[in-house]
Order: C-alpha cells, then sequence, then structure tokens
C-alpha cells in the first residue's frame, strides 16, 4: 500500500477529491499525515474530518527554509511516507526536500504546461494570463517536482475550454471540477500500480 503525505496551504478541494477517490475506486493508497505551513487551513479540518493526521508546522517557527525543509522530511521519514503530494501549498520547496524525495514528489498546476508556469504563476493569476493571452482551451497537469518551478515530468494533463464570457474565478472553478479532481486521484492510482517510470526526464506508462 502506497503511504502518502500531502502539503496543503489552503482549502483542500484537491484533498477532498484524493480521499474521496481512494474510498470510492478503491486506489491502493493510504494518506498518512496532512501537513500544512497555515494553522488555519481548511484543508486541515478535511483531514481531521477523514480521520486523517493533520499537522500544522510552522515556517516561521523553524527559523530558515533550510530548516523548514528539514522538520518536513523528518515528518515524512518518520512515517515512511513513499509519495509527497503537493495539494495547494504555498512553500516552494528547495533541494533540501526534492532531494530527500528525488521522484516521490508530485504537483498539480492549473494550466496546461509549458504554459502559464513558472515561479510567478499560481492563485488566480495563472487564469488572468491564459484570458489575457485568449487562448480557447486551458486545462490542469500533474507533474513530478524537480528543483525547477513546474518543470519536472509531466504525468497526466487534462484540457478544459475557455469560454468567451469566462472571468478568471469562473475558470478557475470549471479547471478544478473538469480537469484538477479528476486527474490528480489518477495519477495517484497510476502511481500506486507502479505503472509509471521515468526516463530522460519524461515519464512513461508501463503495463
Ligand atoms: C489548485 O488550483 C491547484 O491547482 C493549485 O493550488 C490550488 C489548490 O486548491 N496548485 P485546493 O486547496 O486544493 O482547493
Amino acid at each position: 500500500m502506497l503511504k502518502i503525505g500531502v502539503l496543503v496551504s489552503g482549502g483542500g478541494t484537491n484533498l477532498q477529491a484524493i480521499m474521496d477517490k481512494i474510498k470510492s475506486d478503491n486506489i491502493n493508497a493510504e494518506i498518512v499525515s496532512v501537513v500544512s505551513n497555515r494553522s488555519k487551513a481548511y484543508a486541515l479540518e478535511r483531514a481531521r474530518n477523514n480521520g486523517i493526521e493533520a499537522v500544522f508546522i510552522s515556517k516561521k517557527e523553524a527559523g530558515s527554509q533550510e530548516a523548514y525543509e528539514r522538520a518536513l522530511v523528518k515528518h515524512f521519514k518518520d512515517r515512511n511516507v513513499d509519495l509527497i503530494v503537493l495539494a495547494g501549498f504555498m512553500v516552494i520547496l528547495g533541494s533540501t526536500f526534492v532531494k530527500a524525495f528525488e521522484n516521490k514528489i508530485i504537483n498539480i498546476h492549473p494550466a496546461l504546461i509549458p504554459s502559464f508556469c513558472g515561479k510567478d504563476f499560481y492563485g488566480l493569476r495563472v487564469h488572468e494570463a491564459a484570458l489575457e493571452k485568449g487562448v480557447k482551451v486551458t486545462g490542469a497537469t500533474v507533474h513530478f517536482v524537480n528543483e525547477g518551478a513546474d518543470e519536472g515530468p509531466i504525468i497526466l494533463q487534462k484540457a478544459v475550454e475557455v469560454r468567451d464570457d469566462d472571468t478568471p474565478e469562473s475558470l478557475q472553478k470549471r479547471v478544478m471540477e473538469e480537469a484538477e479532481w479528476v486527474i490528480y486521484p489518477e495519477a495517484i492510482k497510476l502511481i500506486a500500480d507502479n505503472k509509471l517510470i521515468i526516463e530522460n526526464n519524461k515519464v512513461r506508462r508501463i503495463g
């Protein structure tokens, strides 16, 4: 059984979708701990409501980025976590964390990478940029995390149509409902079933 650790900062709708799908689709995985850098993140409440350990680990108390990453690594290593799922985690992770879980961290980005991604693109800004450009299709991407921002190997993508009357908010909502909540659990299932290998910085599906 794949042991998952989740990092969150906000509302946790992706976390909710993952918890629900693990149950309804019998995914061979278990979320063992949900950690947030914000004590009041609603995502922590969602975890507790599902009987999952929910922990606030303060970046401020850790004192430095490096010390914070070491604290997160220790937390998840102590729980023998096999996969780290970033679900709206608003802290950029550096080499200490990424090296400790090499090829074992995944993230979801609310656009079709390589469009509208990189360090300045998060939250509503991603959807504003898509509307400014006038793209007709956007979507979401699940990818492995390496030390570059949104640069790791792509696991799954799903397209969502942009409507003429979309606002950043309406587009954000549809991208979540139609793409993020669908492909994030799917990617976790592929990993839990050992269906993915990374070759030349690309993901290949096997079996
Ligand atoms: C999502 O839009 C996700 O793509 C991005 O952060 C947001 C998290 O939302 N990485 P939620 O906390 O899962 O509701």
